[in-house]
């Protein structure tokens, strides 16, 4: 077969990586897996063979398109709970992981050239959706609150003023990936009055709101600030309890559920998947989040010890409240994109901050994640990454 011009000729634009991204590593600081430790893999055993006899049958037929309602209606009420978000079952659909949801709807709202605004370093796997589909991605300051509205605000006058009109403003607003932190109160606010005045819808992706370590709670949620239809939300299982399992949902308002239904949700995933999460967390869930805050606080402990350790006070790092990752600084002009391969090399992957930038130019930023390992592999990876940088110049700056 000759497929020369088979192909469409809509295939997403082609995104850089730095080299050595692709390797298995012994150490892999470079990925939020499942916290392995607490993973309740007996647990699924369990909640299968509970399920299966009442519900097994169901697997016989199609699942409803936006997924279990079981899990559903426990996702609402967690919503309520945790997130002071009031959502009916049927605004919820259950998605392939959070990148499912987040990828359905930026289906429904994104085409080439339309401008999107993100904070300063915004997660690769969405960043590189949005560079997919060659739109404009505006980073825009963010601090130890989360993005900062002002910055926020100033964007959207100056672009309006030239003639665009920004399509979304997309925010990890809660232990924000890579950099940590969390959106405060009064910037949500801020962000929703933006939202509300120039028409801008927001993806606000949480991810992470069931790791919360130490410090405050978390403020509610923008989808629960906004009386205006204008806020969708996302957040998975997938970190939580495997991301293999591949379970992820989304929150939209009716006009925004209207579309995504029509892209059919992004097709359901797994109903024996759903079947077993909803069980487990059913009848685990807060005994079970508990667990894994501990554990990851432990980690994210061992990691910044490891760090004060290894590496020279020029290198800063983040001290996030829950999440992940740590967010760390080496001195201006070292570079972390070509220093990867050769700590992959070493054993050990972290990822280079220029990953969360649009414009991929190397940068003296990157991201730890603390999630998979155990705490003795930890400061073993640490020590052997801290050793690499020494050779090669990291920690000598520009
Ligand atoms: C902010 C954020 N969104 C989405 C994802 C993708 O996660 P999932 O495996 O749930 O699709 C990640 C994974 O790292 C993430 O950090």
């Amino acid at each position: 077969m000759d497929y020369t011009n088979l192909f469409t000729k809509d295939m997403p634009a082609e995104v850089a990586g730095p080299p050595g991204q692709a390797e298995d590593t012994k150490y892999t600081f470079s990925v939020t897996y499942t916290d392995r430790d607490t993973m309740p893999v007996q647990g699924f055993v369990d909640a299968l063979a509970d399920i299966m006899p009442r519900e097994g049958v169901e697997l016989a037929k199609y699942p409803p398109p936006q997924g279990h309602v079981g899990l559903r209606e426990y996702i609402a009420q967690a919503l309520h709970d945790n997130r002071g978000m009031d959502v009916p079952v049927d605004n919820i659909f259950l998605s392939a992981g959070a990148g499912g949801a987040v990828g359905t709807i930026l289906d429904a709202f994104i085409d080439a050239g339309d401008t999107v605004l993100v904070e300063e370093f915004c997660y690769s796997g969405t960043l590189g959706m949005l560079m997919g589909k060659r739109a404009n991605v505006i980073h825009v300051r963010s601090d130890e609150n989360g993005m900062d509205t002002d910055a926020l605000e100033q964007t959207v006058k100056g672009l309006v003023a030239g003639g665009t009109q920004p399509k979304l403003i997309y925010t990890i607003s809660v232990y924000q990936n890579p950099m940590g932190m969390t959106l405060s109160a009064e910037r949500r606010r801020r962000m929703v009055e933006i939202s509300q005045t120039y028409g801008i819808p927001i993806l606000e992706n949480e991810s992470y709101a069931d790791f919360r370590i130490d410090g405050d709670p978390l403020p509610q949620a923008m989808y629960g600030m906004d009386d205006q239809g204008g806020v969708s939300h996302v957040s998975a299982y997938t970190k939580l309890l495997g991301c293999g399992l591949r379970l992820g949902f989304g929150v939209v308002p009716d006009p925004v559920k209207e579309v995504v239904g029509k892209l059919r949700f992004g097709a359901s995933p797994s109903h024996l998947a759903s079947m077993a999460v909803f069980e487990y967390l059913n009848t685990h869930g807060d005994e079970y989040i508990a667990e894994v805050a501990r554990s990851l606080g432990a980690k994210r402990d061992a990691m910044l010890a490891a760090l004060g350790e290894h590496f020279p006070p020029s290198c800063e790092w983040s001290n996030p409240h829950g999440g992940m990752m740590l967010w760390g600084r080496l001195p201006e002009g070292a570079d972390t994109w070509n220093t990867l391969e050769k700590a992959v090399a070493a054993g050990v992957k972290y990822n280079p901050g220029a990953v969360y930038r649009a414009t991929r130019e190397p940068n003296n930023y990157m991201r730890l994640t603390y999630s998979y390992h155990d705490v003795d592999e930890i400061r073993d990876g640490i020590a052997i990454l801290a050793g690499v940088f020494e050779r090669e110049g990291l920690f000598e700056g520009a």
